[in-house]
């Protein structure tokens, strides 16, 4: 895949990734290796460290949202919070997780001066009562998180996919302000979702945006900067 990652020569950033054990985690830990920015990977569990140190991280920090992971913003300039209960586990989790873990984030960020703020959202957020009985309390924390982070004085950008796919990514996508259709059919594999993440991170026509994104014909570099 060709994938374009901030260009040469720009400033370094510090990125604090929340998540960085999961799918999408590990993708932006290890996209980040390819450019001069660094990246601080907070992981739940000792036994991950060594993992996440061999696909490229700079620094690995052990915390839980569930608990005081203040520490993890130490040297942190920007974050990228892509974490989540995940499916196995209970609406409390999803609570306690999603909402909470997020919602204590974007406060720590505020905290620390980190003012770039990316949050992976999900299509079926701005409508928890169009979801399935099973996904709604998924939705309703995650319209929540974004409610907060838009209330809050942070340069945040907001990333909504659809269903997440393990395929090799393609580095080209279809972004939109706004969502038009069916939020299942905004489909894209976790590879691009990373890429998006991290470029987003770049784009300042961005800050303070909720973007919509699928998998499409546009490299994602020029699709985020096309969207203002
Ligand atoms: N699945 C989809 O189709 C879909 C669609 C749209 C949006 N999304 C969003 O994308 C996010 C990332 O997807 P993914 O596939 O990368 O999920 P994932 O593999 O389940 O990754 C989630 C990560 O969050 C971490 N985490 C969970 N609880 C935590 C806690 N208390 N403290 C710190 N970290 C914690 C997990 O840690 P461990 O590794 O230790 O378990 C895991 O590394 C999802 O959570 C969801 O919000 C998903």
């Amino acid at each position: 895949m060709n994938v374009h990652i901030f260009q040469k020569g720009g400033y370094i950033i510090n990125i604090l990734v929340i998540g960085a054990n999961g799918a999408v985690g590990k993708k932006v830990i290890s996209q980040l290796k390819d450019t001069e920015h660094t990246s601080i990977a907070l992981v739940r569990k000792e036994e991950q460290v060594s993992d996440l140190e061999d696909i490229g991280a700079d620094k690995v920090v052990i915390g839980d949202l569930e608990s005081d992971f203040s520490h993890a913003f130490e040297g942190a300039d920007s974050v990228i919070f892509t974490a989540g209960s995940g499916g196995k586990t209970g609406a409390d989790k999803t609570i306690l997780v999603d909402l909470w873990g997020s919602k204590k984030s974007v406060d720590l960020a505020e905290k620390n001066n980190v003012r770039r703020f990316i949050q992976l959202s999900a299509t079926d957020s701005p409508n928890p009562d169009g979801e399935s009985d099973v996904m709604r309390p998924y939705a309703v924390a995650k319209h929540v998180s974004d409610y907060y982070i838009k209330n809050s004085n942070l340069d945040y950008t907001i990333v909504h996919p659809g269903p997440l796919q393990d395929d090799v990514g393609t580095g080209k996508i279809e972004a939109s302000l706004t969502i038009e259709g069916d939020p299942n059919s905004y489909t894209i594999p976790r590879e691009d979702v990373a890429n998006v993440l991290i470029n987003a991170l770049q784009v300042d026509s961005l800050k303070r945006e909720a973007i919509f994104i699928k998998s499409g014909n546009t490299e994602i570099k020029d699709a985020l900067n096309e969207l203002k």
